[in-house]
């Protein structure tokens, strides 16, 4: 009997060996260096993954995904990717995706408890309370999720720049650009939100002065 993981293994057997006759540097090639100029932070969802929407190869898009691409400043996890994707990597360009749809957007605008889940989406309730007004205005609950994975994804990269890691790369080095977009489920296409340049004034409360 084939279990349903071994059509993974199978496919990646298949996948390696078309790699290989396509270019038969492909593997050694990527074995020594990785220079990616991407930091790709997106959802979880199986329905967004960052390779295959923006048609880019292994090697080209340093990936972070966690329930609602959220940039939480006190995750090891996100901190420590972002570190090392400004830093070591020096990547040129940062892209917060989130899509419309969102099942965690959705969830922590309900009142319903999850269990440890709560304390993630906590993060998102928050950026609901501080735009709640202008959700509301939306005519049905389908329009003020989207319209919060829009705000949601204007304030993770607000949240970028208050990170002393951006600050600093932003002063000596004017990279990264940030990019904040949304993904269709529906069809598939990425509108781009918001961006951010290096240098782009934040509330002064969020300012390093000693980087
Ligand atoms: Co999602």
């Amino acid at each position: 009997m084939i279990n349903s993981y071994d059509k993974l293994l199978l496919e990646n057997k298949a996948w390696a060996t078309q790699q290989v006759k396509k270019d038969p540097e492909f593997f050694s090639r990527l074995l020594e260096i990785q220079t990616p100029e991407f930091l790709w932070i997106g959802c979880s969802d199986s329905r967004v993954p960052a390779d295959k929407i923006t048609g880019t190869q292994p090697g080209e898009i340093f990936v972070h995904r966690n329930i609602a691409n959220m940039v939480v400043h006190t995750d090891t996890n996100l901190l420590s990717v972002l570190e090392y994707a400004v830093v070591v990597l020096k990547v040129k360009h940062i892209i917060v995706c989130g899509h419309y749809g969102c099942g965690g957007i959705r969830a922590a605008m309900e009142n319903r408890s999850l269990g440890i889940i709560n304390k993630w989406l906590r993060n998102i309730k928050d950026v609901y309370f501080k735009h709640r007004e202008e959700i509301n205005q939306e005519k049905n609950d389908e329009a003020k999720t989207n319209k919060l994975v829009e705000l949601n994804v204007k304030e993770q990269i607000l949240n970028l720049a208050k990170t002393s890691i951006i600050q600093k790369a932003w002063k000596y080095e004017q990279r990264p650009n940030l990019h904040g977009w949304v993904y269709g489920l529906n069809d598939g296409i990425i509108k781009p939100i918001c961006e951010m340049e290096p240098g782009t004034k934040i509330d002064s409360l969020y300012e390093y002065d000693n980087l």
